[in-house]
């Protein structure tokens, strides 16, 4: 059976920063962060947004009816995780009025955990054909103010139907993985934000993907998609595998979303993936994308993907870049005052069609403005 990606789609908030304008705050040299980390802009979220905004307004762009009637089970996948109990995808069925006959789960493995669910969803495709799964690929990266790691922060996820007869991308089920126990980013429960051996992360992500990649047998990649922490760690990744003409002149186009919305953990494979669909214009049908999904901890995978015929009709590129372009541009300062402040007991009304109101009797308040007469 054919079992692939059939719809995806991303949310990266509706607010960014220059990363120019962060360098000279930071008094670093902007080619520092522009060329040597390789970033353009980072997307910002306030505390009306989190995880599950992120993922809802990703995957309300490629749910229809049938879909929301036919999906039998959805994963998020984070490492931004908002409850230690309920996992996100209850929310997430909820606010996009998805049927209650379906399961909803949760699973972590720092950047990872995306890449693992697109394999629980194959098998579970493989048992129950006609099921259709919904991946939501959501998370915050946060370091600090004036952290290393802080030109490489980022918020965003993004959303992946899979289903049999896939309409984009067909598995190859040739997937090499690897596990390693290594203290490069990890962030404990009671820490807001990740603690980093940066150095180490840089050179685990390097080796893990030599591991993965030398094994892998599949060698007639037509693309390379990479986890990209930043653009340059991709860059430097994708040149340690391979010289190939054309697998190094599709690496732009790979990154192009990336490098305007920083790290998203989870979803960021899955962005460059989306980046390099909407903006090559040389790929065709038969062609094997390679993927190489990298998170710390560490576990690391080389798998591949097949384009399907017209695949090129599900992606739109016009609205994906629109998405980028309608962001709220915002001083360092701004960002600095809202991106770590927490969500508190005072609820607020914005002018927004889903977003988090606030914590009431420790529960989280999303409201959804419906318009019964349109899908959401
Ligand atoms: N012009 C051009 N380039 C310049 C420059 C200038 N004026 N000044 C410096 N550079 C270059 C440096 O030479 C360096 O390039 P190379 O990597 O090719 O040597 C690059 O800019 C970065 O400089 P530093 O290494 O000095 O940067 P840093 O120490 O300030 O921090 C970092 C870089 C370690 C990536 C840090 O941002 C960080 O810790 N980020 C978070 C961790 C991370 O993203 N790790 C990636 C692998 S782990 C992973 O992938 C999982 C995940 O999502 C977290």
């Amino acid at each position: 059976m054919k079992i692939g990606i059939d719809k995806i789609s991303f949310n990266a908030s509706n607010k960014y920063i220059s990363i120019e304008e962060l360098a000279i705050k930071r008094n670093v040299e902007i080619e520092k962060y522009t060329k040597g980390i390789g970033q353009i802009e980072m997307s910002i979220i306030d505390r009306t947004q989190d995880i599950v905004v992120l993922g809802a307004l990703a995957s309300k762009d490629i749910l229809d009816k049938e879909d929301k009637e036919k999906i039998d089970l959805i994963i998020f996948a984070t490492e931004s995780s908002i409850d230690q109990s309920k996992a996100a995808s209850i929310y997430i069925k909820n606010i996009l009025n998805i049927n209650n006959y379906c399961k909803c789960i949760e699973i972590k493995q720092a950047c990872f955990s995306a890449t693992a669910a697109l394999d629980f969803a194959r098998g579970h495709i493989l048992q129950n054909e006609n099921s259709k799964v919904l991946i939501i690929a959501s998370d915050i990266a946060k370091y600090g103010v004036n952290t290393s790691g802080e030109v490489t922060q980022g918020a965003g996820a993004v959303a992946m139907l899979i289903t049999k007869n896939p309409k984009i991308l067909e598995f190859n089920n040739d997937a090499v993985s690897y596990t390693e126990d290594v203290m490069d980013f990890w962030r404990p429960n009671y820490s807001e934000v990740a603690f980093v051996d940066g150095k180490l992360s840089v050179s685990k992500y390097l080796e893990l993907l030599s591991k993965v990649y030398e094994k892998f047998d599949r060698k007639n990649l037509s693309a390379i998609c990479l986890h990209v922490p930043y653009s340059k760690m991709a860059y430097k990744g994708l040149i340690s595998i391979t010289n190939d003409e054309k697998i190094l002149s599709e690496f732009e186009n790979s990154i192009t979303y990336n490098k305007k919305v920083g790290n998203i953990y989870t979803g960021s494979l899955y962005l460059s993936l989306i980046s390099l669909l909407a903006n090559s214009n040389s790929l065709k049908e038969g062609d094997n994308i390679g993927m190489y999904s990298y998170g710390s901890g560490a576990v690391a995978e080389f798998f591949s993907l097949k384009l399907v015929k017209g695949y090129e009709k599900m992606i739109d590129k016009e609205f994906f870049d629109n998405k980028l372009k309608n962001r709220k541009k915002l001083t360092v300062e701004e960002y600095e005052n809202i991106f770590f402040e927490k969500t508190d007991n005072n609820l607020q009304e914005i002018n927004e069609k889903i977003y988090l109101k606030g914590i009431k009797e420790d529960k989280r308040i999303y409201e959804i403005k419906r318009d019964f007469n349109v899908e959401i």
